[in-house]
């Protein structure tokens, strides 16, 4: 574990919260007086952690909502169990006090690494200070922590990659390149704006399509286009068709086509699809994207309900956040050379430029998201070992 120089006051407290919540002795540090006002004495704290065998990995999951961060969380909990780490993993269910209580909680038990994918990547800015104070070093996973220079290091996907994927679908699937004086209509579903990830999803998107609505080649009826208008709170299933059910019923009316709905993921996708299967009278098959191959969105592709979703192997985000945790723990700074020591056998990017949280710019490791439709379904996800048929012929995931 990397030395941090930390406020003795932060440190005590640290060292007495933990005392009282884990209940768990022996957790000598090994401090260095460094420095000397009363107040502000300053200590090097090294290896604070490691004293009783197993080392602790505090896990904190934005949502128990949607079906991807419970996968994450178990994948990344059987991971860091079976390499020897004792793990406490808590889903905040989407809301920003949770999650603050969830990593108070983890500090306090005196975690060696926090694993932590924010409901709002803007609000953990005290709390991560606070994990400084206790020397314990933060890994932002999928998503990015804004706004503090405490976060070590970034797993995720190659988020923009997300939006060009859903954007090159919809020009693709239209020959939009070929329209002659053909225009279609489009509407725009994006992410939660407090995730830094949707702006990453929705500018990708939105740099594929600008010039085709320049041109007119595509038109958005209701008019909304900015990320704001067209974002969606807590990614929720149920605003999106509320949402887009107001869209159709507004600007849809009679047989008026629609041609495609860019969903920025798939729950978003999911109520979007269920407003088209209740409003839309257009007759023709609406182009649907999504994203993360949701269970219930594989079903929907298989009945050609969603037309496509992008998936982000989650096993291998795990893979790679053991890695760099592991590396981590056994203090040291990895960067490009954990890639090749790893040889994890898929794609990952190591990226020291993209990813500037406001205060940092953290050293991420990105991985690289595949389209899936129909047609690759079987060669992407099944073959690959991620999915299997259940007895019904759904897909279910590993
Ligand atoms: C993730 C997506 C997910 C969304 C909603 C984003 O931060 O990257 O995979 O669909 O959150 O959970």
């Amino acid at each position: 574990m990397k030395n941090r120089r930390i406020p003795l006051i932060a440190m005590l407290a640290a060292i007495s919260a933990a005392a009282v919540f884990s209940g768990c002795g022996g957790n000598e540090k090994n401090m260095t007086a460094a420095g000397a006002s009363k107040e502000e004495e300053e200590l090097v704290v090294s290896d604070t952690h490691s004293d009783d065998g197993k080392e602790i990995v505090g896990i904190a999951m934005p949502s128990v909502n949607l079906e991807r961060w419970n996968r994450d969380g178990a994948f990344l909990q059987s991971q860091f169990e079976a390499a020897g780490y004792e793990v406490i993993k808590e889903h905040a269910d989407d809301l920003i006090d949770d999650q603050i209580a969830d990593i108070r909680g983890m500090i306090a038990a005196n975690v060696d690494l926090l694993i932590i994918a924010p409901v709002d990547g803007s609000s953990l800015t005290k709390v991560l200070k606070e994990a400084e104070a206790a020397a314990i070093p933060v890994i932002s996973y999928d998503r990015l922590l804004r706004d503090s220079p405490y976060v070590d290091y970034y797993v995720s996907f190659d988020n923009y990659r997300v939006g060009t994927l859903q954007g090159e679908f919809i020009r693709d699937a239209l020959d939009l390149e070929h329209a002659g004086g053909e225009s279609y209509n489009i509407e725009i579903t994006a992410g939660d704006p407090v995730d830094n990830n949707a702006r990453y999803f929705y500018n990708g998107m939105y740099d594929v399509i600008a010039p085709y609505l320049e041109k007119g080649t595509l038109v958005v009826p209701s008019g909304q286009t900015d990320f704001y208008t067209t974002a969606t709170s807590s990614w929720s299933t149920d605003l999106a068709e509320e949402r887009f059910s107001g869209i159709l019923n507004s600007y849809y009316a009679g047989n008026k086509q629609l041609s495609a709905a860019i969903c920025s993921n798939d729950s978003t996708a999911l109520g979007v699809t269920r407003a088209i299967t209740d409003n839309y009278r257009g007759g023709n098959e609406v182009l649907i994207t999504g994203q993360d191959a949701d269970e219930e969105n594989l079903k929907n592709l298989l009945d050609g309900r969603q037309t496509m979703t992008v998936y982000k192997a989650l096993s291998n985000e795990t893979v790679v956040t053991l890695a760099l945790g592991k590396a981590i723990m056994s203090g040291q700074t990895p960067g490009e050379d954990l890639i090749e020591a790893s040889d994890f056998g898929f794609a990952c990017a190591y990226d020291t430029e993209s990813y500037d949280n406001g205060e940092i710019t953290v050293p991420s490791y990105l991985l690289e998201p595949v389209v899936i439709t129909k047609d690759n379904v079987d060669e992407e996800l099944v073959d690959t070992g991620y999915y299997s048929y259940d007895e019904q012929g759904y897909l279910r995931a590993n």
